[in-house]
């Protein structure tokens, strides 16, 4: 049964219900239905447009539909549009003619809006806690690998040795962002458009911030066209998850790469990697390609929304309900993504010695070398020159470079010092470089962001 039947001479075509039903869909939103409706409920006795007697009623029949979903004994009809005529349908049949008075001065469109910024309030706090729990398993492998080293890459070829911690850290700085990020898109969708009505407000005397406060909104809607219209924040939020999808897809084809035999560098816990049904051997890495994969569907999610918000004149418009397909999709896809990301790193195991050996090739201390000329005094450009020369020879004639550089008058045997790589990392003394006192000053500033940020969010609860 539709609500909105009054107006119509027959009943609606099966295939307008098939086509236009969100139910399949939006019946994960029961929760938030029922919290909103509460407030709606008490907001209207507030402004004695109800009787204490009616509110109790509705209240105590909304809660005993909760009741029914969560104990998987509601009855869904065939004929519910959404979850919201699902829900006065049924508390109706419970309470009788009251409640036909629960919708007063409401319309489905503000109150969608506000279940959706319910749902999207919790669904953004999940995901930053999944978050925060990856940084810190980041930050344990970093803390617990202080003087592993590998070549670190530019192109994908090796460029110079850099602290295992210090590129493990490169991926949690990443991740810090995408928290920040998301603590902000929280705060600007903190907004309660409940009494924006179908799109002008009311007659009758509605009490919009009373009803924000019972909800738990920092604020109201300014402007009720805007409101019943704005899914800016579902946007965010796809842009956010997909940017983290994005990030998790560099880590995931780093482990891809790093966990073949051709480097080596990290080990799978078996509870973490599939096997082959045909080839008895094979170790695949499919939760980092997984996390690689879902990027496209991430980031599709957040083109599909833009591109059905693109063009609407205000102010609701049916296309709204296309926002969320896309945002449960992304919402579910990356918390499964983030767990399964922290589970593979914190069970998998670094070949410290793979590693090592990749990172001793002397050319990737070249540029210490250049330094090196610079420090007596050569312009930086010749010195590039002079040692771009050696290594030349050395690959060419196949000698170490060692040789061709303790033979050289400007460099000779001190300089063949510094083509130890360990050294070379010790050495390295810019601020939030590879250098080992930067890499120790970094993980005490990642750990103190990683804490702000976390009083941040356990503020916002
Ligand atoms: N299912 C709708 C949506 O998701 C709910 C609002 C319906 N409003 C309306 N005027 N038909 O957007």
């Amino acid at each position: 049964m539709t609500l909105w039947k009054g107006r119509f001479s027959v009943s609606p075509a099966q295939e307008l219900m098939d086509f236009t039903e969100s139910l399949s869909f939006d019946r994960l939103l029961w929760m938030e239905d029922i919290r909103g409706s509460i407030a709606h409920v008490k907001g209207l006795v507030h402004s004695g447009i109800l009787t204490e007697e009616d509110g109790t009623i509705l209240q105590d029949g909304l809660r005993s539909v909760a009741n029914e979903i969560e104990s998987d004994l509601f009855d869904f009809n065939a004929g519910d549009e959404d979850i919201h005529s699902a829900i006065e349908r049924r508390l109706t049949e419970l309470v009788g003619e009251t409640g036909a008075r629960l919708h007063t001065g409401r319309s489905r469109n503000d109150q969608i809006a506000t279940d959706m910024r319910l749902y999207a309030k919790r669904a953004v706090l999940e995901i930053a806690d999944e978050l925060v729990a990856l940084c810190r398993t980041l930050g344990d492998v970093a803390e617990s690998s202080r003087d592993a080293y590998l070549p670190g890459y530019t192109h994908t070829q090796r460029a110079q040795p850099v602290l295992l911690s210090h590129h493990v850290l490169a991926h949690g700085w990443s991740l810090l962002r995408d928290l920040e990020r998301l603590i902000e898109t929280y705060r600007r969708l903190d907004v309660s458009p409940l009494g924006a009505g179908a799109l002008g407000g009311s007659t009758l005397s509605l009490d919009p911030d009373f009803v924000a406060g019972e909800l738990g909104f920092s604020r109201r809607f300014q402007n009720s066209l805007d409101v019943v219209s704005d899914r800016d924040f579902v946007a965010e939020i796809l842009f956010d998850v997909a940017l983290i999808g994005v990030h998790l897809s560099r880590i995931g084809e780093e482990f891809v790469l790093w966990s073949t035999e051709e480097f080596g560098y990290v080990r799978l816990d078996d509870a973490y990697s599939t096997g082959s049904s045909m080839l008895p051997h094979k170790k695949n890495p499919d939760i980092a390609e997984l996390a690689r994969g879902k990027s496209g569907r991430l980031i599709g999610n957040l083109m599909g929304l833009l591109t059905t918000l693109k063009g609407l004149p205000l102010s609701y418009n049916r296309d709204l309900q296309e926002d969320k397909e896309p945002l449960f999709d992304s919402v579910r896809q990356v918390s499964l993504a983030l767990l399964a990301v922290r589970g593979m790193i914190s069970t998998a195991s670094f070949d410290f010695v793979a590693m090592r050996m990749a990172g001793d090739s002397e050319y990737l201390v070249a540029v210490d070398l250049a330094e090196y000329l610079v420090r007596q005094g050569m312009p930086f450009r010749k010195a590039h020159g002079i040692v771009g020369g050696l290594v030349r020879d050395a690959v060419e004639r196949r000698v170490p470079l060692a040789e061709l550089v303790s033979a050289h008058p400007l460099l000779g045997e001190v300089a063949v010092q510094l083509l130890e790589p360990q050294s070379a990392i010790a050495r390295r003394v810019t601020a939030g470089g590879s250098g080992t006192e930067a890499v120790s000053d970094q993980l005490r500033a990642f750990s103190s962001e990683l804490e702000a940020q976390q009083k941040v969010l356990s503020e916002l609860r």
